[in-house]
């Protein structure tokens, strides 16, 4: 079965994405600082009639950093041009997308870590000067020319920050990362989905359901979709608590929002590494998934939550995880945590 709880984007996420997604900040929910300093920026772009300066939002997936897109172009009242990384093959796919731009439009360039470093290149005077430098003619007769480009606002989205070469992270004014959402701003994102998608929900079914969408409003919006369609087959009316839990039971989400593959990696670090250390690797190997799935998508919340530790010497497990999982504790009497 598909992975319900990953803050990964799934395939039939996209139309209720698309439909719920709120669209100006004022119906965007949580993030309150960012969304905050962002409001300024905007409002101060436009009493200067400057763009808007470039954007760096990062964070785990799901955090709502193509909806964050999609605002400041709409607050700016501008047209947004959208890319991703790995779709940017060629310094000509650049210079493609780069000429479609009006002035002070938005290009949003998502997984911006993705790109080949030598398209990088072409984005830096890009960025600085609103010019595309390129290069025509073969060998012994090339030359580069500089073309003026509109003054525009890239809105780069990332999970991986560090991955970004410095001169790329330096160019943006802007930075600014995104968090896992509270219980309450989870709650909130769900009443406003259930009224946006004509389908009323308890307070209380509300809550168990912010409460096991593991701090991200796409898995909230997911779980709520298929609890939904579980209330339609039961002819409820209504999401009540009842049927949320047989859903979320059924979807195998747990209590606390873990995953069988949350518990496959915190079990494997217990049984097969006695509770860590344990370098990222070798876990990785150990339950067959990539370093990066884990580093990018299932560790970050664990880690927040306190199920799992980072040390210099690699990954450990907490008695949180121990409890989760229902195995008996007995670090602390043997081994000493050492940070
Ligand atoms: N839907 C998804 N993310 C949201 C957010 N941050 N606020 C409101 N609705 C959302």
């Amino acid at each position: 079965m598909e992975r319900v709880v990953t803050g990964e984007e799934l395939e039939d996420d996209g139309v209720v994405d698309n439909t719920i997604r709120p669209e100006v900040l004022d119906e965007y929910i949580g993030q309150s600082e960012v969304k905050e300093n962002i409001r300024v920026f905007i409002e101060a772009s436009k009493i200067r009639g400057e763009v808007l300066d470039h954007v760096l939002l990062y964070g785990p997936p799901g955090l709502g950093k193509t909806t964050l897109a999609f605002i400041i172009a709409r607050e700016l009242g501008v047209n947004i041009k959208t890319a991703s990384g790995p779709s940017i093959e060629k310094s000509g796919d650049l210079a493609a997308i780069l000429s479609t731009l009006e002035p002070g439009d938005v290009l949003f360039i998502d997984e911006i870590h993705r790109m080949p470093r030598f398209i990088e290149e072409i984005l830096y005077p890009a960025m600085e000067d609103f010019t595309l430098d390129i290069i025509i003619g073969g060998e012994g007769s090339s030359r580069s020319i500089k073309i003026d480009l509109p003054p525009f606002t890239l809105v780069g989205a990332t999970t991986r920050v560090g991955d970004l070469s410095a001169p790329l992270r330096d160019r943006f004014g802007i930075i600014s990362k995104l968090k896992f959402y509270t219980e309450e701003e989870l709650t909130e994102i769900i009443k406003r989905t259930s009224r946006v998608l004509d389908m009323p929900i308890d307070e209380e079914a509300a809550v168990e359901l912010a409460k096991r969408s593991r701090g991200t409003p796409r898995i909230a919006n997911r779980l709520f979709k298929r609890v939904r369609d579980f209330a339609l087959v039961d002819k409820k009316e209504s999401i009540d608590l009842e049927v949320m839990e047989k859903a979320l039971d059924r979807l195998k989400v747990g209590k606390s929002g873990l995953d069988e593959t949350d518990h496959q990696l915190l079990r494997a670090v217990i049984e097969r590494f006695n509770g860590g250390p344990v370098g990222i690797d070798a876990l990785a190997s150990s339950i067959g998934e990539e370093t990066s799935t884990i580093e990018d998508v299932i560790e970050p919340y664990l880690l927040q939550e306190g199920y799992l530790k980072r040390t210099s010497r690699g990954r450990m497990v907490t008695e949180k995880a121990y409890k989760e999982l229902n195995i008996n504790y007995q670090g602390g009497l043997f081994s000493l945590d050492i940070e």
